[in-house]
């Protein structure tokens, strides 16, 4: 996937995004659009950022942004729109009927992958400058108004000189901790379990997403496509994806699934197994002088409710229409308003992804109250029209307010 010409590379741009993924890609193509020169950093190969495996469910807002961005194509063709989402509960399952409790709205089930895919491809087709496998990123000069990014490239060091920093590189990247200690805050709640995930090409047990809470923790079944499926499993932290064989996993998930749906599961060898930890976290500001934060370098939000791809896009639309405005000479309220917006529409976000772990996962000191608290809440949610409408309308996405 699209590689650099050393030579290629300016010693100056308007914005500098740090990070190919999700938010720095879509935040490029949106520049692109309004006609602001950026250039990419990131420091691992292309091929590389494709290989991992997210979350696939877009909020029609991030539908939106990526048709404004040029890239919706591929989704709308081979998406899958869903209007419906499962919660199974001690094996019975309940749907929450997503179109009818929002007015029509839906979500439309498309590998992260693919998103990401669809964007790299727009960015090489207009020849816009991706630098890949960039060592030794570091920012400079951010507090005031012209900042520098320096990184080596194929043995060559570089420096670009730019207007603006866009943070797009993730939760372990260099922006956010450039910061100096003590401008930024940040809020953290570490959840005591992992999801294991697995990837197989098998047809999905279901034709829409089942969130399951059972006796022997959380599993959650989902889908890339009509023929490829993603399954995961509450698992303990300290277990190591190499204990778990394929076997393993899909015996388990039988333990925790519906009768039907143990019927119905089609098993087959996997194709990715992986382990990750589930965080909620949160930093406020996004902005410090001229470096602008955005998705994952900012927050986290426990995979639960597949927020996170989403926020990325609401962040990048924000900061895409500010810079817009800086540009054409509107004027700068976007951007001085850039963190507040987006951080708004963050800890909705966030307070959903939290209720929703809390109540599906089975939570290691939890017997007694907790757990009466999550059965009465479980037990609320099924009688009360109320109550699925709020999850509704939270996980088909919350609306922007751009203005
Ligand atoms: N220099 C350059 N690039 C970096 C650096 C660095 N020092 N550190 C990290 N990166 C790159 C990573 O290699 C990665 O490709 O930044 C990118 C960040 O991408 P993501 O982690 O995917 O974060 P983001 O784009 O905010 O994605 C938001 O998509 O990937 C999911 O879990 C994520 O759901 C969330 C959403
Ligand atoms: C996924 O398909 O990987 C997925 C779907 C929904 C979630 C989390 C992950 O809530």
């Amino acid at each position: 996937m699209s590689t650099t010409t050393p030579t290629a590379i300016p010693t100056r741009t308007q914005v500098a995004i740090i990070g190919a993924g999700p938010a720095g890609l879509l935040l490029g193509q949106l520049l692109y659009k309004a006609g602001i020169d950026a250039v990419i950093i990131e420091r691992q190969s292309g091929d590389y950022v494709l290989g991992r495996i997210r979350a696939g469910v877009i909020e029609q807002t991030t539908a939106d942004a990526l048709d404004a961005a040029g890239v919706g194509s591929r989704m709308h063709s081979e998406g899958l729109p869903h209007d419906g989402v499962e919660l199974c509960v001690d094996g019975q399952r309940h749907r929450i009927d997503l179109a009818a409790l929002t007015g029509g709205k839906h979500v439309t089930v498309y590998g992260q992958t693919e998103v990401t895919r669809d964007l790299m491809e727009a960015r090489a087709t207009e020849g816009l400058l991706t630098v890949y496998e960039a060592q030794g990123v570091s920012v400079h000069d951010f507090a005031g108004t012209q900042p520098r990014v320096r990184f080596t490239h194929g043995s060559v060091a570089r420096e670009i000189a730019c207007d603006y920093i866009a943070g797009c590189d993730g939760f372990h990247g260099v922006c956010r901790a450039s910061v100096p200690a003590g401008a930024l805050r940040t809020f953290e709640k570490v959840y005591p379990f992992g999801w294991l995930g697995l990837l197989a090409d098998v047809p999905p047990v279901s034709d829409e997403l089942i969130y399951v809470r059972s006796p022997r923790g959380f599993a959650l079944c989902s889908m890339r496509s009509k023929t490829r499926s993603r399954y995961y499993l509450q698992c303990s932290l300290d277990h190591k994806v190499e204990q778990w064989s394929d076997a393993a996993f899909w015996e388990e998930l039988r333990l925790r699934l519906d009768p039907q749906a143990c019927d119905e599961l089609v098993t087959g060898p996997s194709i990715e197994k992986s382990i990750a930890p589930l965080r909620s976290f949160v930093t406020e500001p996004m902005r410090f002088g001229s470096l602008f934060l955005a998705g994952d370098a900012a927050h986290i939000v426990p995979p639960t409710g597949a927020k996170g791809l989403n926020l990325a896009a609401a962040d990048v639309t924000y900061l895409a229409a500010a810079l817009a405005d800086h540009y054409n000479g509107h004027d700068d309220e976007g951007l001085s308003r850039y963190s507040e917006r987006a951080l708004a529409r963050v800890w909705k976000a966030e307070r959903f992804s939290w209720w929703f772990t809390s109540l599906m996962h089975r939570f290691p000191d939890n017997a007694g109250f907790g757990e009466r608290m999550q059965e009465a809440e479980l037990a609320y949610l099924f009688g009360s029209q109320a109550a699925q409408a709020a999850l509704a309308e939270n996980y088909v996405g919350l609306p922007m307010v751009l203005h």
